[in-house]
């Protein structure tokens, strides 16, 4: 099973992935996490360079999916073939959003390439974490440069839509609350749409 979170910077989703990485664990399930970009050596040296270098818009799209093929072929496809569950902190979600709805490149080339990137994954479901962006960026201490106001508004507004138009799979949580309130939400939709604890 894939679980992915979702949302802008600042949404509380790092905190809530860990948190129901670390129950599932203590139900003794077989469950891992990464997060993207990252979770291999090289995913991990190109997110670096995608948060501090000023990129092209194009390069920084092909950046992102290079660091997911490359997590998606050595860490996520065996281990779902095995059939361990994974979690993931930010998945294709966040390109469509970021560099599809944000930079305003092409929405169908970015859902070809998550596609391609992917090898076709699709995840089980998805918790997209909403709240606005004033909120959210007061939350993050280290600004990197997609913190920007009027450019997550957009990421927020593409998030909603993929949420729109995907509601078999995309769970829209508002995290504008306490980190109990919110995890409470998850687990509960957890249990009612997979069944798994
Ligand atoms: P993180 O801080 O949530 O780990 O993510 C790093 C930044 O990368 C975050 O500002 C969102 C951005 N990002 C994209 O723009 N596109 C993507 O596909 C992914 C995975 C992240």
């Amino acid at each position: 099973m894939l679980i992915t979170f979702e949302g802008i910077d600042g949404s509380g989703k790092t905190t809530q992935s860990r948190r129901l990485f670390n129950y599932l664990k203590e139900k003794g399930l077989p469950v891992h996490i990464f997060r993207e970009p990252g979770g291999t050596q090289l995913a991990e040296s190109l997110r670096k360079i995608l948060l501090e270098e000023e990129l092209d818009e194009r390069g920084e799209l092909l950046l992102f999916e290079a660091a997911r093929a490359d997590l998606c072929s050595k860490k996520l496809l065996p281990l779902l073939d095995a059939g361990e569950i994974v979690i993931l902190d930010r998945f294709t979600d966040s390109t469509l959003a970021y560099q599809g709805y944000g930079r305003g490149i092409d929405l169908e080339l970015v859902k070809t390439l998550n596609t391609f990137s992917t090898f076709g994954l699709r995840p089980d479901i998805t918790f997209l974490l909403d709240i606005d962006v004033e909120t959210a960026l007061e939350r993050v201490r280290e600004k990197t440069r997609f913190d920007e106001p009027l450019f997550l508004e957009k990421v927020r507004r593409g998030f909603l839509e993929i949420a729109r138009e995907e509601p078999d799979r995309v769970v829209l949580i508002g995290s504008k609350r306490s980190e109990d309130e919110v995890f409470e939400d998850i687990v509960r939709v957890l249990k009612d749409r997979t069944g798994l604890i």
